[in-house]
């Protein structure tokens, strides 16, 4: 096996033949992930075609064989269509003025796959050249810990100018904060509402999150007191909205919606994800069963009049990469991987609308 130095080191011979510089130094390279398997590339690739990156690609498999020799393995190199930048319009009174989009993402039925859906979507926002951070904000059941194998993770705290300032985790090209790793695993569902409501906002006001593009927020399930903290302690651009196609979750989004909707509130909703939108075995990949009812989500956004942001279906590799602390998303062979990347190009596109449009979230202010 070998280590990311040293394939970087491999990878600085490549040189862009029209760029004249090697693809390390042009960024071009955004992950480098290396087992006992074999090595794998993703590169990011500018949206107007590179007719470069074939060359690229072949001249990448040649310089790991060359420097690190014979047994190196080039599984796959996997290459993302980078977006344009994100726009900046959040107020600037705000807290947190390196994060361009706070994105809140909200259920009104718990278990319907927002710690999932807000956790691939990270990353996918990552993988297509953003700079994206998670807060997982479910303080009665945070999730990510799990999620991306990191339970025994402690944040350092460190005291900078009279300042406590909390440094996340990074891990998969994303920053990432949970409750989780400040609370041993089954004492936060004993906190009362303003302990939680408290922790939230310390989380808030001291974590270094750097400058993000996307700060995707990972909600608990319903509309709680940490629903109004969030809104008042950051503003929040826009929210999404995860429901599965079944009627019991969907009559639950229409509350989510009509929280965030509320003009004491007033949070635009970006749009809504349906999540197990139908069944996938992996040895029928083309057959969909439609387990909890079809386009359900459709027909509510044609009611509410709210995007429909993608489709997740409901496969068993996505529970896996839940369970295994590597999310679906950074497998490129796998279709779930293009769901949640065709979702985050969306978001990119409706968030950027919705700042074009709209006018920046105000904080709520309680009298
Ligand atoms: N599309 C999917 N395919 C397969 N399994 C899924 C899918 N989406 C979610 N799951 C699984 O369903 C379970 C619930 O998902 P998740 O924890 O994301 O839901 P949640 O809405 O965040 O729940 P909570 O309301 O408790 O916070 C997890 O075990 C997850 O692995
Ligand atoms: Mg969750």
């Amino acid at each position: 096996m070998f280590t990311e130095e040293q394939i970087k080191n491999a990878l600085e011979k490549v040189i862009h033949p029209e760029k004249k510089e090697n693809i390390i130094s042009l960024g071009i390279v955004q992950q480098i992930e290396s087992d006992d398997t074999g090595i794998t590339i993703t590169l990011l690739k500018e949206k107007a075609s590179d007719p470069f990156f074939s060359s690229i690609k072949s001249n990448i498999t040649k310089a790991i064989k060359d420097t690190l020799g014979s047994d190196a393995v080039v599984k796959e190199i996997r290459v993302i269509e980078k977006s344009k930048p994100a726009e900046e319009i959040r107020a600037v009174d705000d807290n947190l003025p390196g994060v361009k989009n706070i994105i809140a993402v909200a259920s009104g039925k718990g278990g319907v796959g927002k710690s999932t859906i807000a956790l691939n979507l990270a990353i996918g926002l990552s993988l297509k050249g953003y700079k994206t951070g998670l807060l997982d904000a479910d303080i009665f059941g945070p999730s990510v810990p799990v999620m991306l194998d990191v339970k025994d993770f402690r944040p350092q705290v460190k005291n900078i100018n009279g300042k406590d300032i909390i440094a996340p985790l990074e891990k998969y090209g994303i920053k990432v904060l949970s409750i989780g790793f400040f609370v041993e695993p089954d004492s936060a569902v004993v906190w009362r509402g303003p302990m939680a409501s408290n922790f939230l906002k310390q989380m808030l006001s001291m974590t270094d999150w750097g400058n993000l593009d996307y700060l995707i927020i990972d909600l608990p399930p319903g509309t709680s007191d940490i629903h109004l903290t969030l809104v008042q302690e950051v503003a929040v651009t826009g929210a999404i909205i995860v429901s599965t196609p079944q009627e019991v979750a969907l009559a639950d989004a229409v509350k989510g919606i009509a929280m965030f909707r509320n003009e004491k509130i007033n949070v635009p909703v970006i749009g809504i994800v349906e999540n197990m939108s139908w069944f996938t075995p992996a040895e029928l990949p083309s057959n969909r069963y439609y387990i909890f009812g079809k386009e359900g989500c459709r027909a509510l956004s044609e009611k509410m009049n709210v995007p429909l942001l993608g489709q997740i279906p409901l496969v068993q590799s996505i529970r896996e990469g839940c369970d295994t602390g590597r999310p679906v998303v950074l497998d490129s062979n796998n279709p779930a991987s293009e769901a949640f990347l065709a979702l985050a190009e969306k978001v990119v596109e409706k968030v950027s609308e919705r700042n074009k449009n709209i006018k920046p979230t105000e904080r709520v202010k309680i009298n």
